[in-house]
C-alpha cells in the first residue's frame, strides 16, 4: 500500500506521518496493514496542490492507493485579505487532488472544518445539517468539499475543529506562551466548539483509510466548551500562575467572523467504524503534559 500525505509539515500532516512510522497513536496500535505501507509525505515545496498539472503528474507517477489531504491555507483572518490564495489552496487544491485520485482510482481523505456552518444554533451539528459559512476560510473550504464530492467517487471528508498538535502553531501553544509572559489573559466566552487533539483525528483518519465507508464525517474531541474554558484548562494543566477573564467577541478586533456555536456531533463515526475520540479535557491534559 502507498499512502500520500499532503501538507506533511503541518500540525495534522506531521502527526499522521509520525503515527504511521511508530505503528501506534496515544489511542493504541494502528492496523498491521500499515506496517509495510510506503509513506510519502509532501509539503508545498514538493507538491503545490493548487497546481492542477503538477498534482496530476505527481499522482500519476507515484500512484498512491490512498491520498490524505490536510494541506490548506488555515489562517482564518488571513483568508479575508488573501481571498484568491484561500480559493486556490482550499478550493482548487481539493479539486485538483479529487480529479487526480479519480483518474487512478485512489481513495481521497480530505480534511474540512466546523467553519462550514453558520453557528447560530444550540445543538451540535450533524453531517446532514445545512452548511452556511460566514468567513472566506469557511466558504473556500466548503467549495473544496463540494469539488471532492463532485470529482472523486472514493472520498472521505472529515470535518474537524479547534485543532492542536505538536508541530506548528495553535491556540494551546499561544495560550501557554502568553500566560507565561503576561500573567493575565482576556479570552472570548461567546464562541463554543470542540477542542480536538490532532493525534486522535490522525488515528481515526488511518482507521477509515482501510475501509470503504465513504462519506462525510464529523471528527472532533468529545464535549464542547468556549475558548475561555479552553484557555482556563490549558493554564491549569500547564500549572502557570495566570488569571483568565471572559470577554465577548466584539471586544476582540478580528478580520473574520466566527460561528458562535460550531460544536459537531460525530454521528457518522459512531454509526460506522466507531467514535474513540477522547473527551477534550483528557486529550488536552495529555498534550500539555508532553508539550510543556
Ligand atoms: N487548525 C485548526 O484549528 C483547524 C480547524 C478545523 C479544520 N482544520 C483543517 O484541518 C486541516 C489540517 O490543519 P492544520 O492545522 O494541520 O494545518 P497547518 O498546520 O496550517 O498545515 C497545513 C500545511 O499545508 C501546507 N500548505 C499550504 N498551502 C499549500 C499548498 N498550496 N500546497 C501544499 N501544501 C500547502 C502548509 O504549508 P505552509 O505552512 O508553508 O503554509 C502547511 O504545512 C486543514 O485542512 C484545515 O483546514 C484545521
Amino acid at each position: 500500500m502507498k499512502i500520500l500525505i499532503t501538507g506533511c509539515r503541518g500540525q495534522l500532516g506531521s502527526q499522521i506521518v509520525n503515527i504511521l512510522k511508530e505503528g501506534a497513536s496515544e489511542l493504541g496500535p494502528i492496523s498491521e496493514e500499515y506496517r509495510t505501507a510506503e509513506i510519502i509525505g509532501v509539503d508545498i515545496e514538493d507538491l503545490d496542490i493548487s497546481n492542477l498539472k503538477a498534482v496530476n503528474e505527481f499522482i500519476n507517477k507515484v500512484k498512491p492507493d490512498v491520498v490524505i489531504n490536510p494541506a490548506a491555507y488555515t489562517n482564518v483572518d488571513g483568508c479575508e485579505s488573501n481571498q484568491d490564495l484561500a480559493f486556490k489552496v482550499n478550493s482548487l487544491g481539493s479539486r485538483n487532488l479529487a480529479i487526480a485520485c479519480e483518474d487512478i482510482g485512489a481513495k481521497l481523505i480530505h480534511i474540512s472544518t466546523d467553519y462550514v456552518f453558520e453557528g447560530n444554533g444550540t445543538v451540535p451539528y450533524k453531517e446532514y445539517d445545512i452548511t452556511n459559512p460566514v468567513s472566506v476560510y469557511g466558504k473556500t473550504k466548503l467549495l473544496g468539499e463540494n469539488y471532492v464530492r463532485e470529482f472523486c467517487s472514493r472520498y472521505f471528508i472529515l470535518r474537524t475543529a479547534w485543532l492542536y498538535g505538536y508541530n506548528g502553531n495553535n491556540f494551546v501553544k499561544t495560550i501557554i506562551k502568553a500566560a507565561k509572559e503576561k500573567g493575565h489573559l482576556d479570552v472570548v466566552n461567546d464562541q463554543r466548539g470542540n477542542p480536538t487533539n490532532a493525534e486522535d483525528l490522525a488515528h481515526h483518519i488511518l482507521k477509515l483509510g482501510l475501509t470503504e465507508e465513504y462519506g462525510v464525517y464529523h471528527c472532533t474531541g468529545a464535549g464542547e466548551c468556549s475558548w475561555y474554558d479552553f484557555a482556563k484548562a490549558i493554564v491549569e494543566y500547564a500549572g502557570i500562575e495566570c488569571t483568565v477573564s471572559p470577554v465577548t467577541s466584539d471586544k476582540i478586533n478580528r478580520a473574520a467572523r466566527r460561528p458562535s456555536f460550531s460544536s459537531l456531533d460525530n454521528m457518522m463515526l459512531r454509526c460506522s467504524v466507531g467514535d474513540e475520540m477522547r473527551e477534550w479535557r483528557q486529550a488536552l491534559g495529555v498534550f500539555v503534559g508532553k508539550y510543556k
